[in-house]
């Protein structure tokens, strides 16, 4: 994949970027669509202002969503935020009774931990929290805590502070044969690499597109497998898709706020969209969307797997310990390592952020969880194996220093 990554990502000009787990920084080509869209605003006075969910734009990017995971345009809709679309999943769709139980475990991002705290208190459902070994989730270690009261399995399809990289349609399966349904957050992983939601088999899965993606904050993609689309009404309603017989009803001579509007949510995933979306961030989102189908998602995956390795082959030379399994099945680029010494982490981090010997910074993460901790190295399709040395003799130089 080559190109000059300096153009489309201005960012790269000033540092060695290795944090799109954390937040992407800006792409051109949303950048250009956004200004598009505000120069619209800007230039035309007679300028109606439609609904951002009403426009071509939304329809295009729920069509491209789709595409991107494998799905279906009926099974797809825009939900920004994980917490958001999971709390839509937990505390509104499924219907819980006291002694039911869910599985998650002791690796997972905390959004979704903290609603099912809450649910446990409320509801009394039990939390079934699976715990990682070797900062590795072991696959019949969900199979013992998967039981016939479990209504829900969460995954992290790939861990944020771990990198551990789920055989998902194994643990699909687990869970179906329980009667659980599937929630995968792909945050970490749709963008990075090709997940197909039919393959994975999984009953929602939620991101958003502000990380791998490569995308602005505020779009993200709500996927529900079509054979639940009906099976869920939502108590958050959105008159906007109601299946109205004869198109909104705003200029009727007879319009009824009741009667006109008194039919069933549209059967298909917009039924679940919550009505958060604004124009200049589709406008961007369709942009991100269509530059993925340009670059190939396949390319995409290959360099960051590739580089993954080669990052894990570097770090292990320099004597740091890499926390991500090396087996490149259970991970992709994402990858955590440690000196050794939490205190040489965190002054590594903090160097690295800073202006470094003059010299670009380099901008990472340092996160734990579960017992897994330390620093946080992204590559992504537009690092090179060059970053990835800039980065070791920056470490080597710390560690010479202890
Ligand atoms: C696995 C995972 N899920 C969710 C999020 C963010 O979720 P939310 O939109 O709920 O803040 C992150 C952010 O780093 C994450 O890594």
């Amino acid at each position: 994949m080559k190109q000059d990554w300096e153009e489309v990502y201005p960012m790269l000009k000033h540092w060695v970027f290795f944090d799109a787990a954390n937040q992407m920084i800006p792409g051109r080509y949303w950048l250009n669509a956004m200004k598009e869209c505000i120069s619209i605003y800007e230039s035309n006075p007679y300028y109606h202002a439609d609904h951002p969910f009403l426009t071509t734009s939304f329809q295009e990017c729920i069509k491209r969503a789709a595409k991107l995971i494998h799905a279906e345009k009926e099974e797809v809709t825009n939900i920004y935020r994980v917490m958001t679309a999971s709390n839509l999943i937990i505390n509104d769709l499924l219907k819980w009774e006291k002694g039911d139980n869910v599985v998650f475990t002791d690796l997972d991002y905390p959004s979704i931990p903290y609603i099912l705290m809450d649910l446990a208190k409320r509801k009394g459902v039990e939390l079934h929290r699976v715990k990682n070994v070797n900062n590795i989730i072991q696959t019949n270690d969900m199979e013992k805590a998967v039981d016939d009261k479990t209504r829900l399995v969460v995954l992290n399809d790939t861990m944020a502070w771990s990198g551990f990289k789920y055989d998902t349609r194994a643990i699909s399966d687990i869970a179906h044969q329980h009667g659980a349904y599937v929630l995968n957050d792909a945050i970490q992983s749709v963008g990075a690499i090709d997940v197909d939601v039919k393959k994975d088999d999984v009953d929602f899965l939620v991101t958003g597109s502000y990380k791998w993606q490569c995308g602005p904050e505020g779009a993200g993609i709500f996927y529900i497998k079509k054979e639940l689309i009906e099976k869920f009404d939502p108590t958050f309603r959105n008159y906007l898709w109601s299946s109205l017989p004869n198109g909104i009803p705003f200029s009727h001579p007879d319009q009824d706020n009741l009667e006109s509007w008194d039919y069933p949510l549209l059967p298909n995933a917009t039924r679940f969209d919550m009505g958060a979306c604004v124009t200049p961030i589709l406008f961007g989102w369709n942009e991100t969307l269509k530059f993925y189908e340009k670059i190939g998602i396949e390319n995409v995956e290959r360099s960051v797997r590739s580089l993954g390795s080669y990052c894990i082959d570097r770090l292990n030379e320099i004597g740091c310990r890499v926390l991500t399994p090396e087996d490149p099945k259970m991970r992709h680029g994402l990858i955590i390592y440690t000196t050794g010494s939490y205190e040489t982490d965190k002054m590594t981090q903090a160097s690295f952020n800073a202006e470094w010997s003059g010299e670009k910074p380099i901008k990472l993460c340092h996160r734990g969880i579960g017992g897994v901790i330390g620093l946080r190295v992204c590559c992504h399709f537009f690092n090179s194996k060059a970053d990835v040395d800039y980065l070791i003799e920056a470490q080597k130089k710390i560690l010479k220093k202890q």
